[in-house]
């Protein structure tokens, strides 16, 4: 069991922005662009959640990525994804699919189900500026392929990291990130090893939390604070129990230019990257 001499306590917290995105699939944008350099290297997180299909039907017809990593993870529904490369795959709840745009990726993600709920989170991570321009990579990670940590009253599952002594599905150098989804009974409690310097947040997507003294209400992200002496993020849950994800990651610290679906670090690149997708070399 981890114990942590000075955990981390809530720098604040944000409700994020209803948006829609697509063809018109409804969600909320929990970590929006303003945030990018305090949550540097996430460049976005959007939750999405309804049982309604008129809010996701249309899905995200093709549309190209470059410069950054999109991790998609499902709760519920059924996702198809399909790429310029000819891939394919189809996300399954519980799944996770982890894409490195780099250089250049065109795809489409659309809903395999004309009803039912679909619900899930799709995190932007960024790339160091030497592998912006990298081999597009991606796996789809099934459900029973993602590790699972248990302790008292916590379930963890562990897409990235480490977590209770278990390694996650992925691991990634330079962003170092930890991702988990953290299922809590009421009044559990769950402590991670998360280092200084990275930048952390928690949002809540089911029940409540407290962090610190500072209640986390469902549909909240809490920014942790960054200081020097703390050692990691301590969860306990409220009455009703609690869902969370828990997302930190090791800060690249280099310049954001961002444009829709390219990130790079200059406006030179921007310029170029749409060039590209004009012109058909993007992927
Ligand atoms: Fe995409």
């Amino acid at each position: 069991m981890v114990k942590l001499t000075s955990p981390r306590p809530v720098e604040r917290l944000v409700a994020g922005q209803a948006t829609s995105d697509g063809a018109g699939v409804k969600l909320l944008r929990v970590l929006t662009q303003n945030l990018q350099r305090r949550l540097d290297p996430f460049l976005m997180l959007d939750a999405f959640g309804t049982e309604n299909p008129g809010d996701y039907i249309g899905g995200f017809p093709d549309h190209p990525h470059r410069g950054f990593e999109t991790v998609t993870y499902m709760l519920e529904g059924r996702m198809r994804h399909r790429d310029s490369a000819g891939n394919e795959g189809l996300l399954s709840p519980g799944g996770v699919q982890w894409m490195t745009a780099g250089r250049g990726v065109i795809h489409s993600e659309m809903p395999e189900q004309a009803e039912g709920a679909m619900e899930g989170f799709q995190l932007w991570l960024n790339l160091h500026s030497s592998d912006k321009m990298c081999a597009p990579w991606y796996r789809d990670i099934p459900a029973t392929e993602i590790p699972e940590a248990t302790g008292p009253g916590v379930r963890v599952r562990v897409i990235a990291g480490q977590a209770l002594g278990v390694a996650g599905a992925m691991q990634r150098q330079r962003t170092e990130p930890i991702y988990l989804d953290i299922e809590l009974q009421a009044g559990a409690h769950f402590e991670q090893l998360v280092p200084a310097g990275h930048n952390a947040f928690v949002y809540v997507y089911r029940g409540s939390v407290a962090i610190g003294g500072t209640q986390v209400p469902r549909q909240r992200m809490a920014i942790l604070a960054n200081r020097p002496d703390a050692d990691g993020v301590a969860v306990q849950a409220g009455a009703e129990g609690a869902r969370a994800i828990l997302v930190a990651g090791a800060p690249l610290n280099e310049p954001i230019a961002q444009y829709g679906p390219f990130v790079m670090n200059s406006n030179e690149e921007i310029f170029k990257a749409v060039e590209d997708f004009r012109s058909g070399a993007l992927a």
